[in-house]
């Protein structure tokens, strides 16, 4: 096991498989940036599936018992499901889920759940076919993501669904959203919008706050708080008063989690970075691909673990530095 200088220990591994999205969102990638000559990674600079699996192995001794699959999206790596099997099949692997756009699980959900992934996070902002359309910037049908939900419960993959809810955009959508998510048997969290990398112009007037959601939901729904389910649960989560289900806000910009964040972000270029707003990253792939025993790898990752002191939420506001994409260090 191992620390890091706030006395956080490093349980979840978040894995970038690739840097490119089928979707633009405004908020993540929005396409004035990543247009066509826009330069993804080359092929040859992704990890292999058995590079990610030879680190994971390595850091299940630190800590490491959380896995998830981000991107970009990650449905668009080829034979994802193999990365999931041998990704189930580490000893002290306890939990393997995706973060996903949704659009290709209808395609995908049978076979990840074979795989043995254990549940889906599926990003959806708006029942609104519009707001939708506007939001993912490449007029994606909401349809299309409300399937590959079905189609993960049909398969018994537990859903949870994320909503960015920014001012001006889509806070009409929080209501209906929580409506659907009741009906539906998801759990719903709604994500405060956060200034993550360079591209997306962030102001701090258009993060609708939790506090606001909470206002918005309250007239409808009477919600009790319920406490965290695990130290370090990135939502905070209330229950429904009457009936079943729960709704979770995600409230980075106004309540800060940086107190018990034990998550590492892997790119999928094999740079490891402590914090999701930090500069850089520190490069892996040479050892992987070098002539040192993967033991090597381990002693590496431990001591960047053991200098970490990262909080940029908790300091926000206080400090201005350079910050990578989400769409590359994962989300
Ligand atoms: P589970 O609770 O295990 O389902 O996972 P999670 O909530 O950590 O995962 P998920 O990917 O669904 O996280 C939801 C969103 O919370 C992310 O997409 C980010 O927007 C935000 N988030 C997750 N981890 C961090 C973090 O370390 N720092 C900040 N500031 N935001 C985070
Ligand atoms: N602010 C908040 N959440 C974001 N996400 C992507 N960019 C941002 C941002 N700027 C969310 C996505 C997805 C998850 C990976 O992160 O909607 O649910
Ligand atoms: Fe793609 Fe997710 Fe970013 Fe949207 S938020 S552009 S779906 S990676
Ligand atoms: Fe962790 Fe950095 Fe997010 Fe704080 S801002 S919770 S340290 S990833």
């Amino acid at each position: 096991m191992v620390n890091d200088l706030l006395g956080r220990g490093l349980r979840d591994l978040r894995i970038s498989v690739t840097d490119r999205c089928n979707f633009r969102c405004r908020y993540c990638m929005p396409v004035e940036v990543f247009g066509a000559g826009y330069a993804f990674m080359p092929r040859e600079d992704l990890l292999s599936f058995e590079e990610i699996v030879t680190l994971t192995r390595e850091l299940v001794p630190m800590g490491v018992e959380k896995i998830r699959l981000t991107g970009g999206e990650p449905l668009l790596r080829r034979g994802l499901e193999d990365l999931v099997a041998m990704l189930a099949s580490i000893d002290g692997i306890k939990d393997i889920a995706i973060t996903t756009n949704g659009v290709l699980l209808a395609h995908h959900a049978e076979a990840l759940a074979l795989a043995g992934l254990n549940r889906v996070t599926v990003s959806l902002d708006a029942l609104d076919p519009t707001i939708f359309a506007q939001m993912n910037g490449v007029g994606a049908k909401v349809e299309r993501v409300l399937a590959g939900i079905s189609s993960a419960q049909t398969f018994g993959l537990p859903v949870k669904v994320n909503a960015v809810i920014q001012r001006g955009v889509n806070e009409k959508e929080v209501l209906p959203l929580a409506h659907w998510a009741k009906a539906t048997g998801v759990d719903l969290r709604y994500i405060e919008y956060m200034d993550v990398g360079e591209s997306n112009g962030w102001k701090l007037d258009q993060v609708v706050s939790g506090d606001e959601i909470l206002a918005i939901l309250a007239g409808e729904f009477p919600l009790v708080p319920r406490r965290p389910a695990y130290r370090g649960e990135v939502a905070a989560h209330w229950r429904h008063v009457a009936g079943e289900g729960e709704i979770g806000l995600i409230r980075s910009v106004t309540r800060p989690f940086c107190q018990d964040c034990q998550r590492l972000r892997l790119s999928a270029d094999g740079k490891i970075f402590t914090c999701l707003f930090a500069a850089e990253g520190h490069d892996l792939r040479g050892l992987l691909r070098g002539e040192l025993p993967a033991t090597a790898l381990a002693a590496t990752v431990r001591s960047i673990w053991q200098a970490r002191s990262d909080r940029y939420s908790e300091e926000r506001g206080q400090v201005t530095r350079p910050k990578a994409e989400m769409s590359y260090l994962g989300g």
